[in-house]
């Protein structure tokens, strides 16, 4: 848990504009800034940011919020990390206590490579750095990954040790177990030693391979701990990740020795699973960096159903896919020792979008294999949301088997809105464009609360908020709204990013014109009421107050508060 103070602080120091610009340019328009919106495709700008007011809302896609809404939806973060980002860049200070209870294994990790690290520049390590030499692995270029090497007579509790550190603190990180005895066996032994950052730098794991082949498995990760969890992390993340979102591409490869072996060769925008396939929270986390990706796998057969795999999942997250076919019985690092640096890249270059692949892979014998061939590309295909892709694809697939678009689009199980139809609109409703003019100026609040009650407000949404405004006064617009349904959140941001100038009076004008309607309407009903009850007193004296009521409204401006006018 964050403080609540704290996130008001960092939300209060945020310059949204100076964030959001980090992604992607921002032209100024008035008190606003506008861009294209990451958020759908679009060929003109309907995404607006305003410095003024902290928040960003698009009018075509609807989303909106402020900055860590953005970073939520931008960088696919939860809110506690959003949170925590917006303070990293301010050089806020934020201890959860989350980061307390790792805060030990994290520390632990950070010793143990200190530790593998030492024993690889030390006659200790000869036998990794021999290993190294053989694979032709360059650490100097390579000084941002911190390999190391374990030697097979240990030695890392006894390091600890003078460090200050406990072996159950090595114990939490997976780094050593208890056997019967109580003697600790040290869990990496006579292995090359690759340590598994998190985004932030910090080391939540290692990956080790045996020099020696006989020593099997030939690789072994720290086990699963709090902070390490094989599925949500991707080896060389945090060292590429600059160079993925500055070439907005992102190259996969499946081992370690791949990686290093092209990166230390210049190509630096790759990452790597953890031996295990592809999953959906990794293909999420590529997402964030970039917006196409080639896959560059084995090529072998288990390379190729990996990579088909993968492409499913990648689809999913709304990137492009690509994939770069080797050689049956080589690997990258193998391909760029055989056959250069150049060669690699160029079959990088040409890699086939996933379209072809997959028709180039399984070539279809019988009718039914192609069938099926035909269904997994069109619910592939069916995942893609951005409009214009999915057109050239759903053409693509039509032209190249020869099937309607229609049948195609029939087949799409799941798919019930097609993308290209127009977001929903839906109308704003007066009382909407109320509460959303009343957020907007609650500086002045105090002068208006007394003549609303939450039951003035049909729409319950509208009500709610309008009665935590009331209870606790001073609100926050997106604490409001974080619990209104979407909906509403929506279009208050809209209306709110609209900036209509209206003056104090204007919208008091507009809450007395409300409330007297409100009033109108009860009376209305009891009118009617004692007319089917036959009671004329009442009627007579309800009659009396609409009449009076009528008057009053008279001389109530007709609503100032219109909000018609587009942007
Ligand atoms: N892997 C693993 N456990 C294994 C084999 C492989 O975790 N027993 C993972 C490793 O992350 C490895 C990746 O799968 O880097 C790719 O496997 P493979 O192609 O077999 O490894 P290479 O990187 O080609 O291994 P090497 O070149 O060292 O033989
Ligand atoms: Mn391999």
């Amino acid at each position: 848990m964050i403080e609540q103070e704290k996130i008001e602080e960092i939300k209060r120091q945020t310059d949204i504009v100076d964030l959001i610009s980090q992604y992607f340019p921002l032209k100024k328009l008035g008190k606003n800034y506008r861009a294209l919106c990451p958020f759908h495709s679009e060929k003109t700008p309907s995404f607006y940011v305003s410095p003024e007011k902290g928040i960003f809302y698009c009018f075509g896609c609807k989303k909106g919020g402020n900055a860590i809404n953005f970073l939520m939806e931008y960088e696919k973060m939860d809110f506690p990390t959003a949170v925590k980002s917006l303070a990293k860049r301010l050089g806020i200070e934020i201890e959860t206590t989350k980061g307390l209870k790792y805060k030990e294994i994290y520390e632990a990790n950070e010793i143990a490579c200190q530790f593998y690290a030492l024993c690889l520049t030390k006659t200790i390590g000869k036998r990794g750095q021999n290993y190294l030499v053989d694979r032709k692995i360059d650490i100097e270029k390579l000084q941002d990954f911190r390999l190391g090497y374990a030697p097979s007579s240990g030695g890392l509790v006894t390091y600890a040790r003078q460090k200050g550190l406990s072996k159950q603190s090595l114990s939490k990180a997976g780094l050593i177990s208890q056997s019967t005895s109580s003697r600790s066996l040290e869990v990496f032994r006579d292995r090359l030693i690759f340590p598994i950052l998190n985004l932030s730098g910090r080391i939540i794991g290692f990956g080790g391979r045996s020099i020696d082949d006989q020593h099997k498995p030939k690789y072994l990760n720290s086990p699963e701990t709090p902070t390490f969890k094989k599925g949500d992390i991707l080896y060389g993340l945090y060292q590429a990740k600059k160079a993925m979102r500055t070439k907005n591409e992102a190259i996969l490869v499946e081992g370690y020795f791949d990686l290093l072996s092209l990166f230390q060769r210049g190509i630096n925008n790759l990452c790597a699973p953890l031996g295990t396939s592809l999953t959906e929270r990794q293909a999420m986390l590529i997402s964030r960096f970039a917006k196409k990706v080639n896959i560059l796998f084995d090529g072998d057969l288990s390379g190729m159903k990996a990579a088909l795999r993968a492409i499913g999942l990648l689809i999913n997250v709304q990137v492009d896919v690509f994939v770069t076919s080797l050689p049956e019985d080589s690997d990258p690092d193998r391909f760029v020792n055989e056959s250069g640096v150049d060669e690699l890249k160029e079959a990088i270059e040409s890699a086939v979008d996933f379209f072809h692949f997959y028709k180039k892979m399984s070539k279809p014998e019988t009718v039914e294999q192609e069938v099926v061939l035909i269904k997994d590309l069109i619910q592939i295909i069916g995942n893609i949301n951005d409009p214009i892709r999915f057109d050239r694809y759903l053409k693509y697939a039509s032209h190249v088997f020869d099937i309607p678009v229609e049948t195609i689009k029939n087949t799409m199980d799941g798919r019930t809105e097609f993308p290209h139809k127009p977001v929903r609109q839906t109308r704003i409703m007066p009382e909407e464009k109320l509460i959303a003019m009343i957020l907007n100026m609650r500086e002045h609040f105090a002068e208006f609360k007394s003549i609303l009650v939450p039951e003035d407000f049909t729409v319950p949404g509208v009500r709610r908020l309008y009665r935590q405004l009331l209870d606790r006064g001073d609100i926050d617009i997106d604490d409001a709204l974080t619990s209104a349904d979407e909906d509403l959140r929506q279009k208050v941001y809209s209306i709110i990013m609209r900036g209509e100038s209206v003056t104090k009076e204007a919208l008091l004008e507009s809450i007395k014109r409300h409330k007297s309607s409100v009033e109108e309407t009860r009376i209305r009903t009891k009118i009617s009421e004692a007319r089917t009850k036959g009671d004329d007193v009442a009627l007579t004296k309800y009659q009396k107050e609409h009449e009076a009521l009528k008057q009053k409204m008279l001389h109530i401006k007709k609503d100032p508060v219109a909000l018609d006018r587009e942007l």
